[in-house]
């Protein structure tokens, strides 16, 4: 067979293989919307004990407090808006020389309501409903009650589709995958003081950076650290990457 004519190379287009970037965002993302965090000095868990409200423990024994604490969070939630914080993750997502993956440890949707899509809602989401006995999930109303039946097998095992302490985080496998293979692991607005979501830095292989109001506990374990409020700092450096 009469040699092939050897075709030329691809001509390089100046294809930019686009930046993988993994985000983690906590409670300090939504601070300056209004939206409590857990451990600042007037934390959530300053006012409540986590063990009455967030564990499974707590709900078997007292319902009613538990949805009265989330309905509570959930009308803070609809009131507030998303901060310029979250509007800089979702041009950063849009950049075409950035591949981000966005994965919060927040229960809330403002990331959502910026316009960041397919958020990695590792603790659950407080605008979802979750049937204890057949594991339905749906939209959570803005009240709920341990009278409301579950839209599918119709008992009353409804619950706030949010992971309490004890419980297995979502979407682990995939959180691990998209860290791992990041060229920048970024936390925001987080203590860094639960686990997985403060182990993660470790699974980075690439960069790593911090942006917090103060050093978290994991601090010293980031390549760069930048502190300010999430609305300066998180802005100003997604300006430099899509300057
Ligand atoms: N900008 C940036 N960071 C801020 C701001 C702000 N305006 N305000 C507070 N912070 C920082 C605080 O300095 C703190 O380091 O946000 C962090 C909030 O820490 P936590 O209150 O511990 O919240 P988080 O890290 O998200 O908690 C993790 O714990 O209770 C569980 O399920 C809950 O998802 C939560 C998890």
């Amino acid at each position: 067979m009469a040699d092939l004519p050897r075709l030329p190379k691809p001509v390089d287009r100046g294809m930019i293989t686009p930046m993988k970037i993994a985000i983690l965002t906590g409670a300090g993302i939504s601070a300056e919307s209004g939206l409590g965090t857990f451990r600042d000095e007037d934390g959530l868990w300053t006012r409540y004990d986590l063990n009455d409200v967030a564990t499974p423990e707590g709900f078997a024994r007292d319902p009613a407090l538990v949805h009265e604490f989330y309905n509570a969070r959930r009308e803070n939630c609809l009131a507030a808006d998303p901060n310029a914080a979250h509007l800089a993750l979702v041009r950063l997502a849009r950049s075409p020389d950035h591949d981000v993956t966005l994965i919060t440890q927040n229960i809330d949707d403002l990331h959502e309501r910026a316009g960041s899509t397919d958020t990695i809602h590792m603790h659950g989401a407080l605008m979802r409903a979750l049937c204890n006995a057949c594991g339905t999930r749906w939209d959570a109303p803005p009240i709920m009650s341990p009278h409301d039946q579950c839209p599918k097998c119709l008992q009353t095992a409804t619950r706030p589709d949010v992971v309490w302490f004890g419980e297995m985080p979502y979407f682990m496998d995939k959180i691990a995958t998209a860290v791992t293979r990041a060229d920048l692991f970024v936390a925001i607005g987080t203590s860094a003081e639960v686990y997985p979501a403060a182990g993660l830095i470790e699974l980075a292989r690439g960069k790593t950076l911090e942006l917090n109001l103060v050093p978290s506990a994991q601090t010293n374990a980031f390549d760069a650290r930048r502190f300010g409020p999430a609305t300066d700092v998180v802005s100003q450096w997604v300006s430099e990457l899509t300057a």
